[in-house]
């Protein structure tokens, strides 16, 4: 048990004492959770085996899941990788700071618990100034999961650290919810065709405006080129149906609550606002507009966490078109459900 210290940073104009704290903490080996752009990342110094381990540890993450490095500057990529292809360097110069990571070759001097030992390294910029200050004031890149317990949805708020890593956790920065809400796209640049391994913040189709076609890798290729890509991930305590955008979605929905329902079970239903008036007398939680895929997948991993505080034995959740950012809401919820309909 630890003395968890929370500091509350306005993430537009951040305390810079505050994180220099934090900063001193990262360099002496201690774990923060701190947030990103895309969701809170449990921080540490990318140098300090002891405190990588404790990553891993906390979050009981198996250690063969490698960890993303953030960086505070863009330079910092030649240290990290080796032999960097051009088209990585325009994404670079595109998206950073932002949700992209991009898989590069690994230089000596990245630790193998990082890479789980692959030859390989994640890396990228995030966009946001408690991010940016802590990685500058602690004078090292800091490698960073999402600060969740394995296989649970991640955190888009402080709270939601809390909640699952309670004090397990040196320091936790609280500064505010997420913008995006959910993880940043992975891509693997290390040999072609370059392939996302996976949706994110930054959208299939706009990274192919700068690169041409890219390939999506599926959980159907034949080989895992990230272990983080495994199915059984983000996911809620109740169990989760998705009953994907097919004709007959509204009344298959509404027919499995039923049953449900019949059988004593606590139903909760996740639906855009659209689709809303038509479950009257369930439990239903608005996930935003279809029309609003940025506000959707906002709301994504906190509606998944608040069903579980009501206590919901089953949650039903409208799937959405797989396209532009409906594509990563759709991978996070697909890995996510124990059954798709
Ligand atoms: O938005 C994000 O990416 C957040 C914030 C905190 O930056 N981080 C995050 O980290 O989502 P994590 O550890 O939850 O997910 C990282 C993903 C995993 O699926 C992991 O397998 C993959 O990146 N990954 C890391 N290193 C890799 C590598 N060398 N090759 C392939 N995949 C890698
Ligand atoms: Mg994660």
């Amino acid at each position: 048990m630890r003395n968890t210290v929370v500091f509350k940073i306005n993430p537009e104009k951040p305390d810079l004492r505050k994180i220099k704290i934090a900063a001193k903490a990262i360099k002496q080996g201690k774990i923060v959770a701190f947030p990103t752009e895309t969701v809170y990342g449990l921080g540490a110094n990318i140098f300090n085996f002891q405190a990588v381990l404790k990553i891993f540890e906390v979050k009981k993450r198996p250690l063969k899941d490698p960890l993303i490095v953030h960086i505070g500057d863009k330079k910092d990529v030649f240290n990290l990788a080796k032999k960097i292809p051009e088209e990585a360097m325009m994404l670079i110069n595109k998206f950073w700071p932002g949700p992209l990571t991009v898989v590069l070759e690994k230089s000596d001097i990245v630790l193998n618990i990082i890479t789980a030992g692959l030859d390989t390294v994640a890396i990228r910029m995030p966009k946001n100034l408690i991010a940016l200050n802590l990685i500058k004031f602690a004078k090292t890149p800091i490698c960073a999961p999402s600060a969740n317990i394995f296989g649970r949805p991640s955190p888009t708020c402080a709270k939601h650290v809390l909640d699952d890593l309670g004090k397990k956790v040196d320091i936790v920065i609280d500064g505010g919810r997420t913008n995006i809400g959910l993880e940043s796209t992975v891509i693997d640049m290390t040999r072609k065709p370059f392939r996302i391994l996976r949706p994110g913040g930054i959208t299939t189709e706009e990274i192919s405006k700068l690169l041409g076609k890219v390939k999506l890798h599926t959980n159907k290729s034949k080989i895992i080129r990230s272990p983080g890509m495994l199915r059984h991930h983000y996911s809620p305590e109740a169990n989760l149906i998705l009953v994907e955008k097919k004709n007959g979605q509204i009344s298959k929905i509404k027919r499995l609550a039923l049953n449900f329902k019949k059988q004593g079970k606590h139903v909760g239903i996740m639906v855009t606002s659209e689709n809303q008036n038509k479950f009257e007398g369930f439990k239903t939680k608005t996930i935003g507009s279809i029309n609003d895929l940025r506000t959707c997948a906002f709301n994504l991993f906190s509606i998944l966490r608040s069903f579980d505080k009501e206590k919901v034995d089953v949650i039903i959740a409208e799937g959405i078109k797989p396209q532009g950012f409906g594509l990563t809401i759709m991978d996070r919820l697909r890995k996510a459900a124990n059954l798709i309909l």
